[in-house]
This record gives structure tokens, C-alpha cells and sequence, in this order.
């Protein structure tokens, strides 16, 4: 989606809002003892208050509302009878649409007792994601995310998950530009444009680069086996920079 008129941006900032304080809620309700089923019904509630629909079941019949990946599982778990567990690393990924768009955040949790090496992971998982944002502006090139957050991976001594790309959103939950490297890419060409809507979503571990499938049609697996976080916002390239529309309502300006 390029944006073109204020009432678009309306529209991207309202259904951006509505998913990041879906999974702001998820998150805080994280308890040991839940299945991933519960957490995704509580996503599925608060999303359907909104008048939002989720994207994952409107966009590719996924079975349920959220993507719940827990511990080896880092991308697209499916909800369902796993019980969580004290230590486990949660990711929740939250997409949605309303009024014709659509918008795409993730985050991973870590339930405590957390290991003093993934909770290190979960906070540089989160710097990896700003360092990407702070290369977002009209007229810049697409590497300058990749080359960044290769940067800040490397220097910080961690790994990247090389085939799991960001993407354009918001006329679709995936659109062009498809493939947005969040590792270094040195092929990359393209320039982001004014109002281009778009995912910065790096998957930072602590060993794993590649992203298995784990053969229930969905679930991806860590690969090597290792934590692994992912942090995703939307975003759009504007002449003043990035203007992220996933922050919670509490954040947003
Ligand atoms: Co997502
Ligand atoms: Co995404």
C-alpha cells in the first residue's frame, strides 16, 4: 500500500493501533498453565470488539486468529492445546485487518524465570527492530534495513534468520515490495517511496540463521535449534522519516 491521502493513513493508523494493543494484552496475560488455544482467543476477542478481522485466517485460512510460536517454534505456531510453561519464550505475532487495510506487529515474551541470555536476546531483539527503523525514510535504499541490523547483529554477537523477510502491508497482510532483507542483501536495489506501508520484522537468536518447516503445513522451526525472538512493527517511508502506526493507543501520538 502507498499512502496518497490523510484518510488512507486514517485508516492505517486506526487498524495499527487496534493490533498492537491486541498484542499488548496478549502479552500481559501470559501465564503459565495457558494453552496457546486460550491466549489466541483472547486475541481473537479483543481484535472482533474493534471490528477488526484477523489476516492470517481472512488472508491464507490459517487455523486461528494469532500466530503463537513458543521456544523452538519461532514463526507462524498455531494455536492450540500447548500448555505454556514457566521459562518459555513466546512469540506472538498479531495481524488484522479493518476498513479495506491492513496492519502486522510481533513481539516475543520471555515468562519468568528468564534466563539471563534471552533476556539480553529479547531487549537486542527490540534494539535490532529500531536500529532497521531509523534507516526508513522516502528516497532511501531498502538495504539500509538489512545492512544495519547486520551490523548491530554482528557487533552484538548474535544471528539472523536469513529466510524469513519483512514485507509491504496494508492492502493485503503480504504485498509488494515482498522480501525486504532484514540481513545484510547485497542484490537489493529498490528505494523505499513516499507513504510506502511496510513490515521491519528481524528474527534475532542466539545461534539459529534459518527458519525449518515443521511439517504441520505452518509451524517454522528455529534451525539450528536455538532462542530466537522476532519484533515487528508497521511503518510507513515518509520525506520526514518513519512513522511506525503499530505503537499501543497509551504510546502513540
Ligand atoms: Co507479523
Ligand atoms: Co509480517
Amino acid at each position: 500500500m502507498t499512502i496518497a491521502r490523510e484518510e488512507e493513513l486514517a485508516r492505517l493508523k486506526a487498524i495499527g493501533r487496534i493490533v498492537a494493543d491486541t498484542l499488548q494484552a496478549m502479552g500481559a496475560a501470559l501465564e503459565p498453565g495457558m494453552t496457546t488455544a486460550e491466549l489466541d482467543a483472547l486475541g481473537r476477542r479483543l481484535l472482533e470488539r474493534e471490528g477488526a478481522r484477523p489476516a492470517p485466517e481472512l488472508c491464507y485460512g490459517f487455523p486461528g486468529a494469532t500466530c503463537i510460536s513458543v521456544n523452538e517454534e519461532i514463526a507462524h505456531g498455531v494455536p492450540g492445546a500447548r500448555r505454556l510453561a514457566a521459562g518459555d519464550l513466546v512469540n506472538i505475532d498479531v495481524s488484522a485487518e479493518k476498513d479495506g487495510v491492513f496492519a502486522d506487529t510481533g513481539a516475543s515474551f520471555a515468562l519468568p524465570p528468564v534466563d539471563p541470555a534471552v533476556r539480553r536476546l529479547c531487549r537486542d531483539g527490540r534494539r535490532a527492530l529500531w536500529t532497521g527503523v531509523r534507516q526508513v525514510g522516502a528516497g532511501r535504499p531498502l538495504a539500509g534495513i538489512g545492512t544495519a541490523i547486520g551490523r548491530f547483529a554482528e557487533r552484538q554477537g548474535y544471528s539472523l534468520v536469513t529466510n524469513l523477510a519483512s514485507h509491504g502491508v496494508g492492502d493485503s497482510l503480504h504485498e509488494e515490495p515482498t522480501e525486504i532483507a532484514t540481513w545484510p542483501e547485497p542484490a537489493e536495489r529498490r528505494t523505499m517511496h513516499e507513504g510506502l506501508v511496510f513490515t521491519i520484522e528481524p528474527f534475532l537468536s542466539l545461534g539459529a540463521d534459518w527458519a525449518e518447516e515443521a511439517g504441520d503445513g505452518w509451524t517454522l522451526l528455529a534451525d539450528p535449534s536455538a532462542p530466537t525472538v522476532q519484533y515487528e512493527h508497521t511503518l510507513v517511508a515518509t520525506r520526514n522519516g518513519p512513522l511506525v502506526v503499530t505503537l499501543p493507543g497509551r504510546q502513540a501520538a
